[in-house]
């Protein structure tokens, strides 16, 4: 089967890593790709963006499946013109895609479909926002986010009044172009966060899914929660104190009226869902829909299933999925990100990376490239390593031979990815207490 993965981050290397080792007949095309991808297929140079052009190409090679890994080609269309094309295709419409790529749409549908999420506004010019700012009821810290696609960084945590001034005024004068011309303010909310992904399948006449297994990300740069917020430090599943009857909670609340709400505004489901969840005491929250896989947690969740993936994308794709759970190994699973000196800020340029050998599949390229048949650094995120383990602790410690032996000058990567929820289930704490402190 010929597929193309639109894509070139981690999330799409172990995708790709999955599909190649699942059947020698897959024969995987990437674009844009990467050097890293390269040993799995071939990298196509083409802007994913493009949409015309990469549908008009996938059509011309008798593709027989188009993935879509990132927001940005969903958001622009790219799935409308690959099926406008007959080609099958993983990865939701334009207008579905929506709930990624404006906040004020998705908060308009849950609050529409009684989806529970934060207490939300949303102001378009300075002066209904800073009245806003100034009469603000719902206490301290005030969440902004900016409307539209701002590559992970349109929320900001305003801790006073005054930072929530500054971002509404950077905002609005375009820090991220349009995509911040709008800006939706939200109560801060405090919980348990969560990353819940789904296959979704949804159409005028059905309605399907399949869940994986909930997974947690680390936001923060440093070990023990400390320093800026990151894209994301390092995933871990499953998590131990989730039970079956929170999962059952999160499907009546969250995930039901979700689909109900899809079929009902004749939105065609057709690919993953990541529903970003924060678990307060009183129950589940929804924060914000992605509508693709989530960067790092696909790289725990490839490796935790335990049937081949392409099926299931194939039944996603010709809009017949009947699955409703994911069959996953036993063990806990951990995913470090191990990231560039400079990042998340400002990533370093490219620095050698002396110890990487091909063919370990626990060694994911994120972002790397091949120079001379030397490896470098190439941009912040830049390996992945996913391991395994009875507990937390064997996990880690395979883990931590891997990353020693891959280390380079500048590295940053958290030691404790997985650690304070294990603490938390320890203690008996459930998803509704709070993190201990
Ligand atoms: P998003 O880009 O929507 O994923 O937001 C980035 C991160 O900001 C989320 O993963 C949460 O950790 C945090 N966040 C977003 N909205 C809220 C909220 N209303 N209350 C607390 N934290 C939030
Ligand atoms: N790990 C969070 C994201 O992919 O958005």
């Amino acid at each position: 089967m010929r597929i193309l993965l639109i894509g070139s981050g981690g999330r799409e290397y172990s995708i790709a890593q999955k599909l190649f080792h699942e059947s020698s007949d897959n024969d995987l095309y990437f674009l844009p790709g990467s050097d890293g991808l390269q040993q799995f297929g071939h990298c196509v140079d083409l802007n994913p963006l493009e949409v015309d052009l990469v549908a008009d190409w996938a059509a011309s090679q008798n593709i027989d499946l188009v993935i879509i890994g990132p927001e940005g080609p969903l958001v622009a269309g790219l799935a409308n013109k690959c099926s406008n094309c007959g080609l099958k295709v993983f990865g939701h419409d334009q207008s579905t895609s929506f709930l990624e790529g404006s906040k004020s749409f998705a908060k308009n549908f849950m609050k529409k479909y009684e989806i529970p999420t934060a207490v939300s506004y949303e102001i378009c010019d300075w002066a209904s926002g800073e009245s806003l700012i100034a009469h603000w009821s719902h206490g301290l810290p005030i969440v902004l986010k900016a409307d539209g696609l701002a590559s992970g960084k349109g929320v900001v945590i305003a801790v006073s009044k005054e930072v929530a001034l500054q971002t509404l005024r950077s905002f609005l004068d375009g820090k991220f172009g349009d995509a911040s011309r709008k800006i939706v303010f939200e109560e801060y909310l405090n919980g348990i966060e969560l990353s819940q992904h789904l296959l979704v399948d949804v159409t005028s006449d059905h309605r399907s899914y399949c869940l994986f297994p909930a997974c947690q990300d680390h936001k923060k740069l440093k070990t023990g929660d400390k320093g800026p917020n990151t894209g994301g430090m390092g995933a871990f599943a499953p998590i131990p104190f989730l039970t079956n009857e929170d999962v059952e909670i999160m499907k009546d609340l969250v995930i039901d009226p979700t689909l109900k709400g899809l079929q009902s505004e004749g939105l065609i489901g057709r690919g993953i869902l990541f529903l970003g969840i924060m678990w307060t005491s009183s129950g589940p929250k929804l924060l914000e829909y992605n509508c693709r896989f989530g960067d790092p947690e696909t790289q725990t969740l490839m490796a935790m299933m335990n049937e081949p993936l392409l099926p299931l994308l194939l039944e996603v794709a010709e809009q017949r999925l009947c699955k409703n759970v994911i069959k996953i190994h036993p063990g806990t699973y951990l995913t470090y990100v191990l990231a560039s000196s400079g990042y998340p800020d400002m990533p370093h340029a490219p620095v050698e990376l002396p110890n990487i050998k091909s063919g370990n599949p626990s060694i994911i390229h994120a972002g790397t490239i091949l120079r001379n048949h030397r490896w470098f650094t190439n941009g912040g995120r830049v390996l992945n390593i996913v391991v395994s383990g009875e507990n937390l602790e064997q996990a880690q410690e395979r883990g931590k031979e891997i990353i020693t032996q891959v280390a380079w000058t500048g590295m940053q990567y958290r030691s404790d990815i997985g650690e304070k929820s294990l603490k938390h289930h320890q203690l008996n704490k459930t998803l509704y207490d709070p993190w201990f402190s």
